[in-house]
């Protein structure tokens, strides 16, 4: 990589791929999530209610960059990405029956420290889980054995029953035991029925934001930091907006006379635990995160190849991406030392990287 880019060579922690087995999966569905074909063009639907609405009904169109190495390499060539910890996009596999998720599982995650370790060092990787705890755990003591994996990605449903589950246990217990970072991502949205007619905008801006939110808060007021305080996880889009309304949670929390929760601290001081994308899209929203947890708790990310630049396929791994490019101009907002850290370090530390010296 020969260019020179403001702020430095970054690491991208929220980076996205379907293997070719997954892509098989999502094509033989008939029901949402699938894969179609139309007009030539493969296109995605894979949110709830995708297709009962007139302004989303077409899906998203998909190619090889969702599961070609290579056009990855050249995306993160083009943006000054040195190394990528790449997971598993939603819906993971929550569709499938618990018979055919744990086997299903075992196959991608191979897929995937197959891909990464085919990379000349450039990309890392996260694997999937099945939803079923038990299996779930057992996979974590697996990628924990697969030398390019880092940890998986899981959905802000767990098992079905949200992130505060006690069924959920064993899979935080083999997270913490093994070193693994969970990566909590979402799929679903919340408050779908008053997100529709405006395309996947709402969804995706605000759905998938409040999704994760309730996740997370469900996750700490639920114990499940003071009985596993090693535990890594890592938070999608900046942490949604529970760092905007932590304060709020504390003082409902505290001023619930009756409230059943029973943490060893306030609510918003686990939020120093985990550690988060800074896919926030604006500067106040990296000054709150930074004020509220930490900058060595926040981590570069593009959420590539999810939100592509209008052009045609052909054009993609040479085209300007608006996230890499914005996220990259926000953090030269900050001191060299934080800018550097965010881009790159505390990815490296955090999750044992080694950037190759060809990059
Ligand atoms: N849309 C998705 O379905 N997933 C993402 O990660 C981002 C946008
Ligand atoms: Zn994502």
């Amino acid at each position: 990589m020969s260019v020179s880019f403001l702020g430095g060579l970054a690491v991208d922690v929220h980076t996205h791929v379907y293997s070719n087995r997954y892509i098989t999966l999502l094509q033989n569905r008939t029901a949402v999530p699938r894969i179609v074909t139309r007009g030539g063009q493969d296109r995605m639907l894979i949110l709830p209610g995708e297709d009962t609405d007139a302004s989303t009904s077409s899906g998203r169109p998909i190619g090889s960059e969702y599961w070609d190495g290579a056009r990855k390499l050249a995306f993160m060539d083009g943006h000054g990405i040195a190394v990528s910890v790449v997971s598993p996009a939603n819906p993971w596999l929550d569709f499938l029956p618990a018979a055919d998720a744990g086997p299903a599982a075992v196959d991608i995650n191979e897929d995937m420290e197959a891909l990464c370790a085919g990379s000349g060092g450039r990309l890392y990787g996260m694997g999937l889980l099945p939803r079923d705890p038990m299996t779930a755990a057992a996979e974590l003591g697996r990628i924990a054995r697969l030398p390019h994996l880092r940890g998986a990605a899981i959905g802000t449903t767990g098992a079905g029953k949200g992130l505060d589950d006690p069924a959920l246990d064993p899979v935080w217990a083999a997270a913490e035991r093994n070193g693994l970072m969970l990566f909590v991502h979402p799929h679903y949205g919340l408050g779908n029925e008053v997100m529709g007619g405006y395309g996947h905008a709402m969804a995706l801006a605000l759905g998938f934001p409040f999704e994760t939110t309730t996740a997370i808060t469900r996750l700490i007021l639920g114990g499940t930091l003071d009985r596993f305080p090693g535990l890594k996880l890592m938070v999608a889009h900046a942490g949604g907006v529970l760092p905007y309304l932590a304060g709020r949670l504390d003082a409902c929390v505290a001023g619930d006379a009756h409230s059943p929760v029973r943490l060893r601290h306030p609510p918003s001081s686990y939020l120093r635990m985990m550690h988060y994308d800074a896919i926030g899209y604006q500067m106040p929203t990296l000054s709150l995160l930074i004020a509220l947890v930490g900058a060595d708790r926040l981590l570069f990310g593009t959420d590539y190849p999810f939100f592509p630049p209008h052009v045609g396929n052909a054009e993609l791994d040479t085209a300007t991406w608006h996230s890499p490019t914005v996220h990259r101009a926000i953090l030269q907002e900050l001191e060299p030392q934080t800018a550097s850290a965010i881009l790159r370090s505390n990815a490296m530390n955090t999750f044992g990287l080694a950037v190759p010296a060809s990059a």
